[in-house]
């Protein structure tokens, strides 16, 4: 492929609770990124609830799909990759963006690719001027994720570890529940929590057992949370959240940094909804040493296609591209 190319993908993503149509050229360049959020859907239940989310990704994503086109000024025909994303999430979401892409694919004749939704978000910087890079460490948070990875190709993700309970973005939105806070949790912690300022912490610190240990934990976390409400009801919610945030964002650094030293890889790409999270951002950077820290701007931390067609593009330059027998899965 000489420098001229001119490759336009249209990523989809419906794994959980966004319905995203996107166009890209060359990998890098986002001509349109058209996102649906149903949060409003599942506000009344304080978490996604699937059949609701998988009939409105189906309501939705044709429209989405010709307003990608339309915004970027592009034709079907212009399209020489279609990706969607087909793995971890829901299955019945997951289905309405891989089938319409299986029909793009089928009708256009050209090829289909099959996405690993963590993967797209942990590209989601080279969709904003900088060029693929290899190795890095990954950490991948969201709502039903929290996982550190070695990246060290591809399509070459090794686990370093995960959590062993809840995601940390899913404490986020519980802890939010149980104060009546609304949904999602993080932004409205994130929100409630400025302006609150360091005291001692009188929640526990989530335990870390030895120097390799990369495993992330959040249901002691959110448990000391209710018990101290418990035990102290007329106590400000404001102090308790931003005590929970502390602790909750103090582990994800800890791990990043030292999985940095232990793999002496230095660059470090943190991804996925939590990285939105602006206290996460600054304990990055005030902790970090001669590591580089690279995290998307808010809009692509969040589910959105565009990540989804610019790790396509990498797949399809690749000629890594799958045929229509491919099918959707909850895991990874
Ligand atoms: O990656 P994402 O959009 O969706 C999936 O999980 O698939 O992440 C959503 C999660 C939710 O748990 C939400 O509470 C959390 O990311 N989140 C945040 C912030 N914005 C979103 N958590 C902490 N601080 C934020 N500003």
């Amino acid at each position: 492929m000489n420098s001229k190319y001119n490759i336009i993908g249209l990523g989809l993503e419906s794994s959980c609770d966004e319905t995203s149509a996107s166009i890209v050229r060359n990998g890098k360049e986002i001509l349109s990124n058209i996102i649906f959020s149903q949060i409003n859907l599942h506000r009344d239940y304080s978490g996604v609830v699937p059949e609701i989310a998988s009939r409105a990704h189906l309501e939705v994503i044709n429209d989405l799909i010709d307003e990608a086109l339309d915004k970027a000024g592009v034709k079907f025909s212009d399209l020489n990759y279609v990706a969607a994303t087909n793995r971890p999430g829901l299955i019945g979401s997951l289905l309405i963006a891989l089938q319409s892409a299986k029909a793009i694919s089928y009708k256009l004749k050209i090829p289909l690719i099959a996405i690993n939704h963590l993967e797209a978000h942990l590209f989601a910087p080279f969709l904003e001027g900088r060029d693929v890079f290899f190795p890095f460490i990954g950490l991948l948070v969201s709502g039903g994720n929290t996982i550190l990875y070695n990246v060290k190709g591809i399509g070459e993700l090794q686990i370093i570890g995960k959590t062993v309970d809840d995601a940390v973005g899913e404490a986020f939105d519980k802890v939010a529940k149980f104060l009546n806070l609304g949904y999602p949790g993080g932004p409205v912690i994130e929100d409630m929590a400025k302006g609150v300022r360091g005291k001692k912490n009188f929640l526990p610190k989530i335990l870390t057992a030895k120097k390799n240990d990369f495993r992330f934990s959040y249901s002691g976390l959110k448990t000391a949370v209710v018990n101290y409400i418990r035990e102290y009801p007329d106590a400000e919610k404001k102090e308790i959240v931003y005590n929970f945030q502390e602790r909750a964002l103090e582990l994800l650094v800890r791990r990043v940094f030292a999985a940095s030293r232990v793999y002496n890889i230095k660059k470090i790409v943190v991804a996925g909804g939590v990285a939105a999270n602006g206290r996460l951002r600054d304990l990055l950077f005030e902790n970090k040493g001669d590591e580089e820290i690279i995290i998307p701007s808010p809009e692509l931390c969040t589910d959105n296609a565009a990540m989804v067609a610019g790790v396509g593009f990498q797949y399809f330059r690749e000629d890594k591209v799958n045929d229509l027998s491919v099918d959707v899965s909850p895991r990874i």
